[in-house]
């Protein structure tokens, strides 16, 4: 074994990177061992110099940044402060300094993915970001490297934590959106600001990097057609229950059935019970891939955390280390196919739509030749009375309210909004109480 250490940079020590630095400390010899010389931490940049950090030597901690990755002496830097600056400049900069990188960053990578990685290429060094992506699971590796000989035609996750916390509770005790995350917030899994979860921008970054590699495709975030789930209400799950479903914020990367494109979007999705998703509860993540040669994986466990996150960290950074020790790089970007990624309108999935209409004679026939105008084939109708008590809905010379549930089969989303829009224009319908996509089928 080689003596002299590789020295590694720590930037940010929050939730993530203390769990790192504690990590390389208790498990040094094993670390030592596998990658075949030391690892020695040789500088922490943090924001809050003063702040106590056990275990971690306080003259390793300095607030300059800039000043540690310039150091020259640095094998690998590990980026765990998120956001697109400082950390873009200073992850480039430490390229250019000769050391190698391991990032946790999924915004930074699915907006500027491109550039790092060729800036990682032009100084022969690693670009690493396993913890991208749903924390301590297994994903950007085996993509890259285990699934490098097959053709992946779909990858359908749930790579947010937070929000299927919510839609879990929703679930299970009918509670309402707000009422959910309440609780998710009392618990801590919610930040006080929900909105990067809640709306879907998170799971958007982690679609792109994910289809990024599973394509060989270049996927920015734009890309990504980006739907939140701060809309779906305890009737939502009552109608998906109804269908045999619950109700999940899914990302969704797709190669198109003729090969030519692929699509890539995060949004609520009814999904069968039967469907492995289905049973990810609580804060979990999973992500299933289905490919050409391996058929149908799943890669399942805890999406986010400190001390999870931090062991995907870890993985790369002993990866990292035995490429620096052989002299070698592992893959780099692989966006060789360059497909185009098409608009969400050209997504094929099917529709559950829930409507208020007046309950009178010639009012479905009206429904279904609006659907059967924009080439939207119906695959299920059920209509209920509203408000039966007081009125005799439904009868001669009488109009009261009924809800129409309508399900599609397959369609575009082109077709399915031209229906939707149409539909509205309809005298007889009062309102579209909901559109949910029925996925995993
Ligand atoms: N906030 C994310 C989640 C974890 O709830 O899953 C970090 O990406």
């Amino acid at each position: 074994m080689r003596t002299r250490p590789l020295k590694v940079a720590l930037l940010g020590c929050g939730v993530v990177g203390s769990e790192v630095a504690r990590i390389m400390t208790t498990h040094a010899d094993d670390l030592a061992a596998r990658i075949g010389a030391p690892v020695e931490l040789a500088g922490v940049a943090v924001r809050r110099p003063d702040k106590v950090r056990e275990g971690i030597d306080p003259a390793l901690i300095t607030t300059d940044a800039t000043a540690l990755v310039k150091r020259g002496d640095i094998d690998v830097v590990v980026e765990v402060i998120g956001g697109i600056e400082p950390a873009r400049t200073l992850i480039t900069t430490a390229f250019e300094h000769g050391a190698s990188v391991v990032s946790a960053n999924k915004a930074l990578l699915a907006q500027d993915g491109a550039a790092l990685h060729a800036a990682a290429e032009r100084s022969g060094r690693d670009l690493y970001y396993e913890a991208a992506v749903a924390g301590a699971i297994p994903l950007i590796r085996p993509l890259r490297e285990s699934l490098a000989g097959d053709k992946v035609n779909r990858v359908l996750g749930i790579v947010n934590g937070t929000t299927n916390f919510i839609l879990d509770k929703m679930d299970s005790t009918g509670a309402g959106y707000q009422e959910a995350l309440d609780e998710a917030t009392a618990l801590g899994y919610a930040e006080a600001d929900p909105t990067a979860d809640v709306e879907g921008f998170d799971a958007a970054a982690k679609a792109a990097i994910l289809a990024g590699i599973a394509f060989h495709t270049r996927v920015r975030l734009d890309d990504v057609h980006r739907e939140g789930m701060t809309e779906v209400t305890a009737s939502d799950f009552a109608s998906a229950k109804q269908m045999g479903c619950t109700i999940k914020l899914l990302a969704i990367c797709e190669r198109a059935a003729d090969g030519a494109s692929v699509t890539a979007r995060v949004h609520p999705a009814m999904i069968p019970l039967s469907h492995p998703l289905a049973s990810v509860r609580g804060a979990y993540n999973a992500v299933f891939v289905e490919s050409e040669a391996a058929g149908r994986l799943m890669f399942y466990g805890p999406g986010a955390g400190g001390s999870p996150t931090a062991s995907a960290v870890l993985g790369d950074l002993v990866a990292v280390c035995r490429n620096r020790l052989d002299g070698a790089t592992g893959p780099g970007e692989s966006a060789y196919a360059a497909l185009p990624v098409s608009p969400m309108g050209d997504v094929v999935t099917r529709y559950h739509i829930s409507l208020d209409v007046a309950d009178k004679p010639g009012v479905l026939a009206q429904v279904a030749t609006v659907f059967a105008e924009h080439g939207v084939s119906i695959d299920t109708v059920r209509q209920q009375g509203k408000d039966q008590s007081s009125s005799r809905s439904g009868e001669a010379g009488t109009e009261g309210e009924a809800s129409l549930v309508v399900v599609t089969h397959r369609a575009t989303d082109a077709a399915l909004g031209g229906t939707v829009e149409a539909l509205r224009k309809l005298d007889t319908v009062r309102g579209v109480a909901s559109i949910m996509r029925v996925e995993g089928e």
